[in-house]
């Protein structure tokens, strides 16, 4: 499969571009710098020059593709993680436990402060810049209604 990446030379981007390459995948990522491209090349993926304002750049980079893992965009503002450990919870029939922030502290490490802040971020901008609307199913039905942790049958719209 050929799959765009966006912010592909990032610290999530570059995990996810490895991965695909490892699996077989072609992967052309979103580069702005001589260094981005270098980075792509090493790493066994093809670049595409551009930012993320470069809307011409971007649509090129799309129509290439069959997949699209965009690390710049969210749709929906403000799930709360609370909401997304009970999709996942009763989707794995786990128990959904409270935890006091010592306790959290203990069990999460250094994941604690980022499971702990309040930051909702919102698309309002990449939807007036692309002229975007999410189509698909939201976070939470998506991760409950999809086939999402289903072994061997990963359908995830997200
Ligand atoms: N890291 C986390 O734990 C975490 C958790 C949740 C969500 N996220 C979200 O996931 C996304 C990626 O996070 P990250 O930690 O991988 O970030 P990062 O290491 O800072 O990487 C950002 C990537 O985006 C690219 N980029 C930034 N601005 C751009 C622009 N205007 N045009 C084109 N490319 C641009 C950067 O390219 P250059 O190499 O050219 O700078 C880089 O490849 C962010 O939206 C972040 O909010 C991250």
């Amino acid at each position: 499969m050929r799959v765009f990446v966006t912010g592909a030379t990032g610290w999530v981007g570059s995990a996810v571009v490895r991965e695909l390459v490892e699996a077989g995948h072609q992967v052309i990522g979103l580069v702005r710098s001589a260094q981005g491209v270098e980075k792509l090349v090493a790493a066994g993926a093809r670049s595409l020059v551009g930012s993320l304002e470069d809307v011409e750049r971007l649509r090129e980079g799309a129509s290439e593709a069959d997949a699209v893992i965009p690390f710049h965009a969210i749709g929906e503002t403000g799930v709360a993680l609370k909401d997304i450990a009970g999709a996942i919870s009763r989707s794995l029939g786990l128990p959904l436990v409270s935890l006091s922030p010592d306790e959290a502290t203990e069990h999460f490490g250094w994941f604690a402060p980022f499971a702990a802040i309040d930051a909702p971020a919102t698309s309002d901008r990449t939807r007036a810049l692309l002229g975007w609307t999410p189509e698909h199913a939201g976070l939470l039905a998506d991760l409950t209604q999809s086939g999402y942790f289903s072994i061997g049958s990963a359908t995830s719209s997200h």
